[in-house]
């Protein structure tokens, strides 16, 4: 049996990341971003991406549209990965908000 924190060496079908992130500030003010990515989708290198699309929490008095492909598996060491990202919300009450960091690290080393 393979535990949570044991070493997963190569790529893990069907994973997914969590994400619990802050965007940018825009009109005075950010809104929470709390995701969580489409099933792992292999590219022709090896590696793998994830989509991913949701609304940001409503604060503020509106929320924002995000639909978003994730950059390559980053390995972390023992045994995970992370995804970067890097996407704007739609345009709502007239701004729009950036979205950029890391998601939360997902087993498999790629
Ligand atoms: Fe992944
Ligand atoms: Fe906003």
């Amino acid at each position: 049996m393979v535990s949570k924190d044991d070493f997963v060496p190569g790529f893990v079908p069907k994973h997914t990341h969590g994400s619990v992130d802050y965007t940018g500030i825009a009109d005075g003010h950010v809104h929470q971003c709390l995701d969580v990515v489409s099933p792992a989708i292999p590219t022709q290198d090896g590696s793998h991406v994830h989509h991913t699309e949701g609304y940001v929490v409503f604060e503020d008095g509106h929320t924002h549209f995000y639909r978003a492909t994730s950059g390559p598996a980053i390995p972390v060491g023992n045994g995970m990965h992370v995804h970067y990202y890097d996407f704007y919300t739609t345009i709502d009450d007239g701004h729009r908000h950036r979205v950029h960091g890391v998601d939360q690290p997902a087993p498999g080393n790629e």
